[in-house]
């Protein structure tokens, strides 16, 4: 079967500086995989590329179809979803109207307001609330919705754990998986190990621009030479 999404010898370019070298990655249908590494190693620029935001050549083949040199409105209605690592949110905006924007014309979304509002109690409550006096966590709940609002089948998501006190972190671990059980797949770009292997059925380790592991859970866990050379610190 063909993977969902399927990244082939990609390379991404800021100006002359060439960031990524030939990175191979695939997401198939259901599954939560996640993108592993250490700071500076070319995970974001791997999902911006993939999104149409960064300079890049190869082939990102998202339901077999080519996304490199689609606009990245473009991406997003064929069902490709990002979540930036800096929680873009509407500061002025309500929750509710951020949640709004999400949406995209012409999508008929398996998500609702009140899906979003059951998932996140915390975002009903402060629904008419200016976002931009939420929690760190909030707008992080906040930016994931809006972009379930647009109803991906896969949804990419930069270090939604970053700067999460530990109970946010669980919660934010345990909805991922409230995506999956709803056809949502998942690229997770992590930096906190233990996350990563408790919920992805896959995991791949970068190192300087390129794929140096991949593998199961299971495996990570047992290739200490892997860990100790692209993870730990
Ligand atoms: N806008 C940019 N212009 C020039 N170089 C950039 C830009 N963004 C990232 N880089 C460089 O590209 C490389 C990969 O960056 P990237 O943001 O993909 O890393 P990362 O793996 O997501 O790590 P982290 O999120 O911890 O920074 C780094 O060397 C970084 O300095
Ligand atoms: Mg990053």
């Amino acid at each position: 079967m063909t993977p969902l999404l399927q990244i082939s010898d990609l390379h991404a370019y800021y100006g002359k500086s060439h960031v990524l070298h030939g990175v191979n990655l695939q997401v198939g249908q259901g599954e939560i995989v996640s993108l592993l590494g250490r700071n500076g190693v070319g995970r974001s620029t791997t999902i911006k590329a993939a999104i149409g935001q960064v300079q890049a050549r190869g082939s990102v083949r998202f339901k077999g179809e080519e996304m490199l040199g689609l606009k990245a409105f473009e991406i997003v209605r064929k069902g490709l979803g990002y979540v930036p690592e800096n929680r873009d949110i509407f500061a002025t905006l309500t929750v509710e109207q951020n949640l709004m924007l999400g949406e995209v014309a012409g999508r008929k979304s398996r998500w609702s307001f009140d899906d979003m509002y059951r998932m996140f109690p915390r975002l009903h409550e402060r629904r008419h609330v200016p976002a931009g006096v939420l929690s760190g966590g909030e707008q992080q709940m906040l930016t994931l919705c809006r972009t379930l609002m647009g109803d991906p089948d896969l949804i990419m998501i930069d270090e939604p754990t970053e700067g999460l006190a530990p109970k946010v972190v669980a919660l934010v671990a345990e909805y991922l998986d409230v995506l999956k059980s709803r056809g949502v797949s998942v690229l997770l770009v992590e930096q906190k190990l233990a996350i990563a292997l408790e919920i992805s059925q896959r995991v791949y380790v970068m190192g300087h621009g390129g794929i140096v592991f991949e593998g199961s859970p299971a495996q990570l866990r047992a290739d200490s030479e892997v860990r100790k050379t692209w993870l730990e610190v």
